[in-house]
């Protein structure tokens, strides 16, 4: 007999994914992500992205940004290295990857033919699983080569919209979940559908629908705070299933919170930040 694949994620399963810091631990124990987001207009999408990478745990981060972004970048985050691509407006040219614990591509990356090779390179390259969002999965939307090349169990956030961009059109809710679930399967991969009660769609099949967040999260910055989060969960050693399920958990969580001091209204995507707290 088939199990049923529907899951819920509270509070209990969240805690029980989370791993207490070691008073023994150092900035290695925590990993080093990468995060290749922004260009020109958008760099605040980089700058979010890497916050809440960092307010999650991570050991040391490095922003992958264009150069227009370089003093924006170190003056707002200074707890952040940055990368500074060749080109002034885009993310046009990585070097080596090997030696991050995870990567983040796709917050305000926009989709210029040089950002798709490069993001064509790093796919083919990594060597781990990757989070991609935003305009990474917009590029691969339009280059269908590139599904195939995604690394295993690499997390995909896209928000409706982007899902459809990625898997075609559905008839309903119902149908997307089922779309979403045969993507996830065929592709190897984990699949996080973006809204109210996100689901989480792991390579298996199963499906994590979250418990956490509010209507004050529908404001521009949010999904990046989401992607920073994760990439930071990967890169201290959770495995891709528990980084996407806890990660979805903990940006909702930090949004509950933003909403019950600030209001619905009034939050920010820097509120969502501010109010992280995974321990
Ligand atoms: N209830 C709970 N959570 C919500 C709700 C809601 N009603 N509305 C939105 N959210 C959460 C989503 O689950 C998701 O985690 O807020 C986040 C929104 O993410 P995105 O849709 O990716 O929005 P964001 O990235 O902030 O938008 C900025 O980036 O991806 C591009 O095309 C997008 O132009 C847009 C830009
Ligand atoms: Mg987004």
């Amino acid at each position: 007999q088939q199990h049923t694949p529907y899951y819920y994620t509270d509070s209990a399963h969240a805690e029980s994914i989370i791993r207490p810091r070691n008073k023994f631990s150092h900035k290695g124990t925590f990993g080093h992500a990468l995060i290749i987001a922004g260009s020109y207009g958008k760099i605040g999408a980089a700058i979010l992205a890497g916050k809440a990478c960092l307010r999650s745990g991570v050991g040391l981060l490095t922003l992958h940004i264009p150069e227009c972004g370089y003093e924006i970048a170190q003056i707002s985050l200074p707890e952040a290295m940055v990368s500074v691509d060749v080109d002034r407006k885009f993310n046009t040219a990585l070097g080596s990857v090997s030696s991050y614990s995870s990567i983040g591509i796709g917050p305000g990356l926009g989709q210029e033919d040089a950002t798709a090779q490069m993001l064509a390179k790093l796919l083919t390259e990594a060597r781990l699983p990757l989070v991609i969002d935003a305009d990474a999965l917009n590029i691969i939307s339009q280059h269908n080569d590139l599904l195939d090349k995604i690394p295993a169990k690499s997390i995909l956030t896209p928000h409706p919209k982007e899902f459809q961009r990625l898997a075609g059109e559905t008839a309903n809710d119902f149908d997307r979940l089922e779309t979403g679930r045969k993507f996830a399967q065929k592709y190897n991969i984990i699949i996080c559908l973006k809204g109210a009660h996100t689901a989480v769609i792991l390579p298996n099949g199963d499906v994590h629908f979250n418990s956490t967040g509010n209507a004050g999260m529908a404001t521009g910055g949010t999904g990046d705070v989401l992607t920073g989060i994760i990439t930071s969960l990967l890169a201290q050693g959770y495995p891709p299933e528990h980084a996407a399920i806890l990660g979805v958990y903990e940006h909702g969580l930090a949004g509950d919170r933003a909403a019950s001091r600030k209001g619905q209204s009034a939050m920010i995507a820097s509120d969502v930040i501010e109010n992280l707290k995974i321990d």
